[in-house]
């Protein structure tokens, strides 16, 4: 086994949940995922395709409908986008792994902007890659960008800058200004940027398009920028595994070769899926955002009137991320709150070493009352401790 894959950590979200696995009595927000069901005509198109006997391999980059369905779909939302620059892929996380298996040698320089889901530092790592990280900042329970720090890090040695805003855990979303200003400093560098944006629309601050500020709206098709996208939280689609990448023209063909090695392609029923999804997006995201805020609103008043708690609300994502008093190690206390409270949330260091005393909870509950007694347990628990 290389080195680079022995030196992976193993998920401490995994260590909790494992810790609870078979007890029916746990509260469950460790994962980032609804417990809402996909729709059911979105699940119909792939039975349909499935009845129909779409059983076959297809294009590497993705069925041409689907690749113009996404084109459709991000133009409306952004700048307009050539289906020649998409490519379908099995998931957002195979979106991502592409995109750094396309721009990353081992040994080069990567730059990640942490706490982050810890997908987006293993997967360089893997490829042997030397991942620097910069870390947002806590202020006053929020986290913000140090735009110094960062470029600072950036240098003409950096291949690579990823980013992933509106981010998870700590739901910091990037701003226009801080986008134009990496765009532009990673211009002078010759450094790639990969944008995660999977939670673009997951956005619950006022904007033209619904969406958090994207690098599409700024980047020409030439720029060295490439934006992973998911069907998994805009549309209830985890568990389908079907995402996609937005891509400049010159890395359109190596992309393609790199799916066939990887994947060969999505499968065609699951892609069938997508194309109604996005063509019936109007039923699904608006709805599925308008819920999730009132989940973030029910959620985060209720933990920041517990006096050992302080939480921000999130701009964008769906994740209150807090720090609860006392509790230095978030492993231990996710442990403890599942054993001792019946409450499964992930621990904050599972995203990075300066988010040591935090917690996540994942708030796309289809019931808000599942986050109402999950604060009941956290507030019984600690005024026990
Ligand atoms: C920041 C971020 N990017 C990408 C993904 C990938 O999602 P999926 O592989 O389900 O499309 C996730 C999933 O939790 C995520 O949190």
């Amino acid at each position: 086994m290389r080195q680079a894959i022995q030196n992976l950590e193993a998920s401490k979200i995994r260590e909790v949940a494992n810790a609870g696995i078979g007890r029916s009595d746990v509260l469950a927000f460790w994962f980032g995922e609804s417990d809402e069901v996909t729709p059911d005509f979105i699940r119909q198109a792939a039975i349909d395709s499935l009845t129909r006997g779409e059983t076959f391999y297809a294009h590497n980059l993705g069925l041409p409908e689907l690749r113009e369905a996404v084109a459709a779909y991000t133009s409306r939302l952004h700048p307009p986008v050539d289906a020649g620059r998409i490519a379908i892929t099995s998931g957002g996380v195979n979106a991502l792994m592409l995109a750094v298996q396309a721009l990353v040698d081992a040994g080069d320089e990567v730059v990640a902007v942490t706490p982050v889901w810890p997908n987006l530092t293993a997967q360089p790592a893997i490829l042997g890659a030397k991942v620097h990280c910069v870390s947002l900042k806590p202020v006053d329970g929020e986290w913000v960008l140090d735009m110094d720090a960062l470029r600072a890090a950036i240098t003409s040695r950096t291949k690579l800058l990823i980013v992933n805003a509106p981010n998870n855990p700590t739901g910091w979303t990037m701003t226009r200004a801080e986008q134009q200003a990496l765009l532009d400093h990673c211009r002078a560098t010759g450094t790639w940027i990969l944008a995660d944006e999977v939670y673009e629309r997951l956005f619950y601050e006022a904007s033209d398009n619904g969406c958090a500020p994207s690098f599409l709206d700024i980047a020409a098709p030439e720029d060295r920028v490439v934006v992973a996208h998911s069907f998994s939280k805009s549309f209830l689609m985890t568990g389908w595994r079907l995402g996609w990448l937005v891509l400049p023209p010159a890395l359109m063909d190596g992309m393609g070769k790199l799916i066939e090695f990887n994947t060969s392609c999505a499968s065609v029923f699951t892609q069938r899926a997508g194309i109604v999804a996005l063509e019936r997006t109007d039923e699904v995201t608006p709805r599925v955002v308008a819920h999730l805020k009132t989940c973030r609103d029910t959620l985060v008043p209720l933990l920041g009137a517990l006096p050992q708690v302080r939480v921000q609300p999130a701009r964008g994502g769906m994740y209150a991320f807090f720090q609860v008093e006392g509790a230095t190690d978030s492993l231990d206390t996710a442990k403890r709150l599942v054993a001792e409270a019946g409450l499964g949330l992930a621990p904050g260091n599972a995203f990075a070493p300066e988010a040591q005393g935090w917690l996540r909870w994942c708030f796309a509950s289809k019931d808000p009352q599942r986050l109402v007694q999950g604060v009941d347990r956290l507030k019984t628990w600690l005024a026990a401790q």
